[in-house]
């Protein structure tokens, strides 16, 4: 009888283990598998992220790494072009195919505004121009474009969308940011992160969370990059003195809608909350995993975790314990994976941690077809095709904001003798900004696409027009257009407190250039190329026109004259309020001081020809 129960409970558990077996999906069951043949080495080497030109391919054969990427301004030893990436993604990851462990990389980019890296990409306006433009299905069409010209290098992984809702015009990654109000991360991110996510590319939401909501302080943190810009670092990767309320109203909203779409990543941000380092913050855990219920992989910013208190190893332990997957280690990784390594063997972290962390890894590598088909041959068509360049010229004339349009100067006929001045009219590595060719971008001549120079000259040609672009030929113009702004920079280094049109970030022509301008006496229109607004206070009662273009990127100069020759009509808004004097920098839509016409103009101000 004994025996007769034993064999009845034995089948009731075989059983039941089936029934569970069939209740996991086949990729859960893939993962799993996968999972349960790694050692812990092979383990610990998924977890980490190694930046080419600190790792080679058999390092990654050799370590299992589970994931590489070039930072901003890294591009393959043999040359830049898509075809150079495609070699170069598909030799790592044969080489990973060759490791113990069998398993393919995840590739990662910054491509925060189009695959900027690459020469001749199509650079799309950066976030905070696709702000003023609030067009979910045109957020899509850019997603989609930008991930077929990853795909065409071979890439699968873009450190992108940018969801910080920035509350402080002196942040040097202001432009990053859709705007100031959550309502537009609301309205575009969802979108983009389907559009991103077309062709197997994974997405990833940033920087986990409130970074931008961080106070402009005296250097308030230190990290490897402050080398770069010792007097700059006074806000970016600073502290959040928010509360839960603000947190969840304003800086969740972004990943609630990324997580909706399916984002297969979310970096954790380099800065803190209420003085607590968000790379060992508990609200991953309790806010990102348990209550937003993420389920992707969690990745560490560019050795933030280096912030974290104590030695490397114990960095190491507390990011991985507070929830991080994978670790942006670009020269120590092979030291993280002796950690982790460490960590477990110590009992420092558990086992069922690494588990988990390991299976996010594996499941996106599934989901994206890259375990199934690791090596790529794309077509080379896709890289910077027209159709993207249509999508982005589109984007552009959506994005710019005119301002001021005293007595209907604009729009401009096409065969006006229009005098062009300042350092913005012929220059497109202005146009495109920051993460262009190099992190910081550049304004050297060997960014592609259209200038305004270029794109106001090929209007006159056709139409009987002028334009003249030297100071003495004044008395032929009709018109003087002067293009000023800022030169481009990334993170920290644009960090900027005064915001004056001679400050730090701006260009150094622009009074110059606005002076001779004046001098003309004829209509003056200004068009402003910047990430963010510039104290113009003092200046704005000389100009008859002003247009603010944000980061248009490489169609800029097509975009602009769309409008500006009145073939299309302005419809961007600004996302963000511009400040009248320093004193309302920190002035958020959220914390006013002010009343709304004390600022120069309010959030989602903007004409139209037609006004
Ligand atoms: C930035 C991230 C970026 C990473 C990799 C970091 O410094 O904060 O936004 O994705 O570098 O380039």
């Amino acid at each position: 009888m004994k025996r007769l129960w034993a064999i009845l409970i034995i089948g009731f558990v075989a059983w039941g283990s089936s029934a569970a077996v069939l209740a996991a999906t086949p990729m859960e069951e893939r993962v799993k598998n996968t999972l349960s043949r790694l050692t812990l080495e092979e383990k610990a080497g998924q977890m980490v992220l190694g930046e080419v030109g600190y790792i080679t391919p058999d390092d990654v054969m050799t370590y299992n790494v589970g994931a590489v990427f070039c930072g901003g301004g890294q591009h393959p030893p043999s040359g830049n072009t898509a075809h150079d990436w495609l070699e170069m993604y598909n030799a790592f990851q044969q080489a990973a195919l060759k490791s113990s462990s069998g398993l393919p990389i995840l590739f990662g980019v910054d491509a925060v505004h189009g695959m900027g890296s690459v020469e001749s990409a199509t650079l799309f306006p950066h976030n905070i121009g696709l702000g003023a433009a609030n067009d979910p299905d045109l957020m899509y069409a850019i997603g989609e474009a930008t991930s077929r010209e990853i795909a065409a290098t071979g890439l699968n992984w873009n450190f992108s969308p940018c969801v910080a809702v920035a509350q402080d015009v002196r942040w040097g990654r202001f432009y990053e940011s859709f705007g100031e109000s959550a309502s537009l991360q609301e309205s575009l991110v969802k979108r983009y992160v389907e559009g991103l996510q077309q062709y197997n590319i994974s997405a990833t939401a940033k920087h986990f969370v409130a970074d931008g909501a961080t106070a402009w302080n005296k250097r308030n943190h230190r990290s490897s990059r402050e080398l770069f810009n010792p007097d700059a670092y006074k806000m970016d990767q600073g502290d959040a003195r928010i509360g839960n309320k603000e947190l969840r109203e304003i800086h969740l909203v972004g990943y609630r809608e990324a997580i909706e779409a399916g984002v297969d990543a979310i970096m954790i941000s380099h800065s803190s909350i209420n003085g607590v380092r968000l790379h060992g913050h508990s609200l991953i855990l309790s806010l990102l995993r348990s209550e937003l219920g993420f389920q992707g992989i969690v990745v560490s910013d560019y050795e933030s975790i280096h912030q974290l208190p104590g030695n490397f190893g114990e960095q190491v332990i507390q990011a991985v314990n507070a929830g991080i997957d994978m670790l942006m280690e670009p020269r120590r990784w092979k030291y993280a994976i002796s950690a982790i390594v460490e960590g477990v063997k110590t009992g420092a972290i558990s086992e069922e941690r690494i588990d988990e962390a390991v299976s996010n890894i594996l499941t996106v590598k599934y989901k994206r077809g890259i375990m199934d088909q690791p090596i790529k041959s794309p077509d080379p068509a896709l890289f910077g095709a027209e159709e993207n360049r249509k999508i982005a010229r589109e984007a552009v004339r959506k994005s710019l904001v005119l301002l001021k349009n005293e007595g209907n100067l604009l729009p401009l006929s096409k065969d006006s003798s229009i005098l062009l001045l300042g350092p913005g009219s012929d220059n497109v590595g202005m146009q495109a900004g920051g993460w262009t060719l190099t992190w910081q971008g550049t304004t050297r001549k060997d960014v592609k696409g259209i200038s305004i120079r270029q794109s106001l000259e090929s209007v006159a040609v056709e139409n009987g027009g002028n334009v003249y672009i030297r100071r003495d030929d004044a008395a032929k113009a009709d018109v003087v257009l002067v293009v000023i702004g800022e030169i481009p920079y990334a993170e920290g280094v644009g960090d900027n407190g005064r915001l004056t049109l001679d400050s730090a970030t701006a260009h150094k022509d622009n009074l110059q250039a606005l002076a001779d301008a004046k001098s003309t006496g004829l209509p003056m229109i200004v068009i402003l190329l910047s990430g963010r607004p510039l104290l113009v206070t003092d200046h704005i009662k000389d100009w008859d026109a002003f247009i603010a273009a944000f980061l248009p990127g490489s169609e800029g100069g097509s975009g602009i004259a769309d409008v500006l020759y009145g073939d299309y009509d302005f419809t961007g808004k600004l996302p963000m309020t511009w400040p009248k004097t320093a004193k309302q920098f920190s002035e958020t839509i959220y914390k006013r001081n002010y009343k709304e016409r004390d600022y120069l103009y309010p959030f989602g101000y903007g004409l139209q020809l037609t006004d």
